[in-house]
């Protein structure tokens, strides 16, 4: 451990007592951090010469015009500014790693999909070569839509680094622990927890406790950002102190290393000779954070009926068009359901919206069998879907009284446009052909007379 990782670790430990050492509080908040004292100039941005013999730099997240209430970017102090952590590029494959726009020739995306989990690999795999794409959805290049995957990693990346160009990454882990070593500092996630990347971040992925799995949304457009709560009014949902950023931490590591990036759905490599992890102090609100699900207050029915699962939205990314998200990320955690003379479980729809589901653990109340953790499920735009014949009897039938689901927690990328099944979705991944199945038996209740059947 070299002077300067030590200052950094204790940096980290010192940012913040109690459970959350090392994070900052706060959604969009305006940071600063610094892991070596007075790196991070004062009442400025960009002073003649910065201390420590650092490069100022500004990292945009969104254009230098954008409204006030929506500009974001970051000032980063560093060892070297970015310009020197990449050289020629030269172009390589993720044969496992799709961009949309991708439609497949012989697969039809029409239809109710269903898939059995990923088998946890064997081999060794990287963030980078362990990403499987399920769906795509809109363009990589007009930069809307998205893409889901799972990821399968075994292995820690070594002085190898990604950034995406594309996408801000939305994490959902399944299962294990992961270290996100980012130019802004570490977060490390498991499963009830979520991370977002923002577009154009500097990281290297660890496997802290492994095999891992968990999904990912690649999100196109325009960032996450909290859904507004109206009525609800100030409180509950996701609260803003419970998003946590990480504190400056950087590396002063000079071995060959490679750079990794995403753009425009092509990847592309560079060698360098150092590691680029190297913010010493940076201040902004356009960084990384995670967030504990657990921490997330459902709001919901409390005398009759079945709200829309809107309701339980997590992080809306917008499309530009009011209350039509590009991405909806909402959870179905452990609740109580309480409601009187009602079909308690989602009710049959077709939505104009596409819904990717997984499960992260637990049983799901309108499929109580068949999805199972790990898995996921694809209900795609006008595709109707609901409950299976034993989830509709049992709702229809039991005798209502306060009752609490618990240990459940699943999710749903939600997005405006149709998700299209990549190759590997539909011929390599364990899609349930016998999916359909869960409806056959649904039976015709009606015979003219009146009264409930
Ligand atoms: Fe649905």
């Amino acid at each position: 451990m070299t002077k300067h990782d030590a200052q950094n670790e204790i940096t980290r430990e010192a940012s913040q007592a109690g459970p959350h050492a090392g994070y900052l509080p706060g959604f969009g908040n305006d940071f600063e951090t610094e892991a070596l004292p007075g790196a991070l100039p004062q009442g400025q941005n960009s002073p003649q010469k910065c201390n420590y013999g650092l490069y100022g730099e500004q990292l945009s997240g969104t254009p230098f015009t954008a409204p006030q209430h929506q500009n974001e970017r970051t000032w980063c102090y560093r060892i070297r500014p970015s310009v020197k952590h990449t050289g020629r590029f030269e172009r390589f494959d993720l044969p496992y790693w799709k961009s949309a726009p991708l439609i497949v020739e012989g697969v039809t995306s029409l239809g109710q999909c269903r898939w059995d989990p990923l088998p946890l690999p064997k081999e060794k795999l990287t963030w980078l070569t362990g990403m499987r794409t399920m769906t795509t959805a809109g363009d990589v290049n007009t930069q809307v839509g998205m893409a889901s995957h799972v990821y399968l990693v075994s292995a820690s990346m070594e002085d190898e680094y990604f950034y995406s160009a594309d996408s801000e990454l939305l994490v959902v882990p399944q299962q294990g622990q992961l270290r996100f070593a980012t130019e802004l500092g570490i977060i490390d996630i498991g499963p009830e927890e979520i991370a977002i990347l923002p577009r154009g971040l500097v990281y290297r992925v660890e496997v802290l406790d492994g095999p891992c799995r968990g999904f990912v949304c690649e999100n196109y457009g325009q960032k996450f950002d909290l859904p507004g709560r109206g009525p609800i009014g100030a409180n509950c949902m996701a609260n803003r102190r419970d998003f946590k950023t990480p504190v400056a931490a950087f590396e002063d590591k000079e071995v060959p290393s490679s750079v990794l990036i995403k753009w425009c759905g092509q990847f592309h490599r560079t060698k360098i000779g150092h590691s680029p992890l190297d913010v010493v102090a940076w201040h902004g609100n356009y960084a990384p954070c995670k967030y504990d699900l657990k921490t997330y207050c459902p709001v919901g029915a409390v005398l009759f009926d079945h709200p829309d699962p809107s309701i339980f939205t997590v992080l809306t990314a917008p499309s530009g068009v009011d209350g039509t998200a590009n991405i909806d990320f909402v959870l179905f955690r452990d609740r109580w359901m309480v409601a009187e003379n009602t079909f308690r479980p989602p009710w049959y729809h077709k939505n104009i919206m596409s819904e990717l589901m997984g499960n992260i653990y637990g049983q799901y109340d309108a499929k109580p069998e068949g999805f199972v953790p790990g898995g996921i499920s694809l209900h795609n735009m006008m595709v109707p879907h609901g409950p299976d014949r034993d989830a509709f009897e049992g709702a229809s039938n039991s005798k209502l009284k306060p009752h609490k689901l618990d240990h459940t927690m699943s999710f749903m990328f939600e997005t405006r446009f149709p998700q299209h099944l990549t190759q590997f979705a539909a011929k390599e991944a364990l899609i349930q052909d016998t999916y359909i199945d869960c409806w056959a038996s649904i039976d015709k209740k009606f015979d003219g007379t009146p009264g409930l059947k």
